[in-house]
């Protein structure tokens, strides 16, 4: 077996970060999300992988490279514009070729891997094996519809959806999808949909299963589905402190500290990571925080957030939570006169400050 990993499109809902990132990129526990997703195929025994890239092509292939780092052999697919997840399909048939796939959105993420999903394919080897969810806001996804366990039909995010099971963002085929993708046309928002292309399957009898899965699964496009996967994938680490931890500093619980990096007369309390070379002073880091490398992290209180490589937070007088924020960022204490918020921020941040 292959897989198809895509990781083009836009990233339009992790706006300001996608505007200079590939949102695939952004990491969860310090590890970009796409990186979870090459160990979970390279985990159920595929190696072969081809990665569709978009605009991001540049970063996503200097981070993943040939995937001789990650295991894996790494084939790049361009894709000219995000025209669907079933255009993806129809673009990689060249490097499929005739074997069956697994194809993995590059956004989502999957605590619990997919080996054992891998095996119930290639044992019972229907024409395609879908992955459903329940979830309580079905409109935002692929729904199935499902008749005495069967799925009878699947729509793009619906309106009015029937049924609350979510397509998950890790599909198997054989190589009748491509029959489907050449038959379809785009939908009404322009894109080649996949859904379509599954509805195709079932509408000429071929053999689509479902798998309802249990484990924790999120599509980590939005803040929120972010910071959720942070939390579960730091509730996995283990204690590691490797950095130094001078003065002062109270360390609590599943920490980890990468080489190089310096705590100075803070609390740390796990989980949480901080990366390489980074700096913490006078501060308090609390659960399910990760801090990449190069950052500075003084006299401030942090929990529940995500800080990206070389930022600088400083003294900022209350705690930061539930936050997201990009690569060299600035957030200071302003000694200057009048008291007041001063702020330079890219298009499409969102900033809240407290009442
Ligand atoms: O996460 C599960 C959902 O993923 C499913 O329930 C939906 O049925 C499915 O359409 C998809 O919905 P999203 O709105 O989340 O898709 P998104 O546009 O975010 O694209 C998913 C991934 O595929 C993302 O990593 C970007 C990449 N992509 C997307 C398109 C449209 C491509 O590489 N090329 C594309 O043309």
């Amino acid at each position: 077996m292959k897989a198809l990993i895509l990781s083009g499109g836009k990233g339009t809902r992790l706006r300001p970060i996608t505007h200079t990132s590939a949102k695939q990129l952004v990491p969860v526990a310090n590890k970009p999300i796409l990186f979870f997703a090459i160990e979970a195929i390279r985990e159920a025994g595929i190696t072969d992988i081809g990665i569709i890239v978009g605009d991001t092509a540049r970063e996503i292939e200097a981070a993943v490279g040939d995937g001789a780092d990650l295991g894996v052999n790494a084939t790049y697919i361009h894709q000219a514009a995000p025209l669907g997840l079933a255009h993806a399909v129809k673009i990689a048939q060249d490097f499929i070729g005739a074997d069956s796939f697994v194809m993995f959105l590059g956004d989502n993420f999957i605590k619990d891997g997919i080996s054992p999903l891998v095996r119930e394919f290639e044992e019972e080897r229907p024409n395609s094996q879908i992955l459903l969810a329940r979830v309580p806001n079905p409109s935002d996804f692929g729904v199935a519809e499902i008749k005495g366990g069967k799925v009878i039909g699947l729509e793009e995010k619906p309106k009015r959806p029937k049924s609350d099971y979510a397509l998950v963002g890790v599909y198997m085929f054989d190589s009748t999808i491509f029959e489907a993708v050449h038959a379809i046309q785009p939908s009404s928002r322009g894109e080649l949909e996949i859904t379509d292309a599954i509805q195709w399957l079932i509408r000429n009898g071929k053999e689509v299963t479902s798998h309802i899965i249990k484990g924790w699964w999120k599509d980590t496009g939005k803040l929120e589905d972010l910071l959720e996967a942070n939390r579960v994938a730091l509730s996995g680490v283990e204690r590691d402190v490797r950095g130094s931890t001078l003065g002062g500093t109270r360390v609590i619980g599943d920490v980890v500290v990468a080489e190089g990096a310096v705590i100075e007369n803070s609390e740390l309390r796990g989980p949480l990571v901080i990366g390489e070379g980074t700096v913490v002073r006078d501060s308090y880091i609390g659960p399910f925080t990760s801090i990449s490398s190069g950052c500075e992290i003084l006299g401030a209180e942090i929990e529940f957030s995500i800080i990206l490589e070389n930022s600088r937070i400083e003294s900022i007088g209350g705690r930061m939570e539930g936050s997201l924020v990009g690569k060299n960022v600035r957030i200071t204490r302003s000694p200057a006169k009048p008291r007041a918020f001063r702020f330079m921020v890219g298009d499409s941040s969102e900033i809240q400050v407290p009442e």
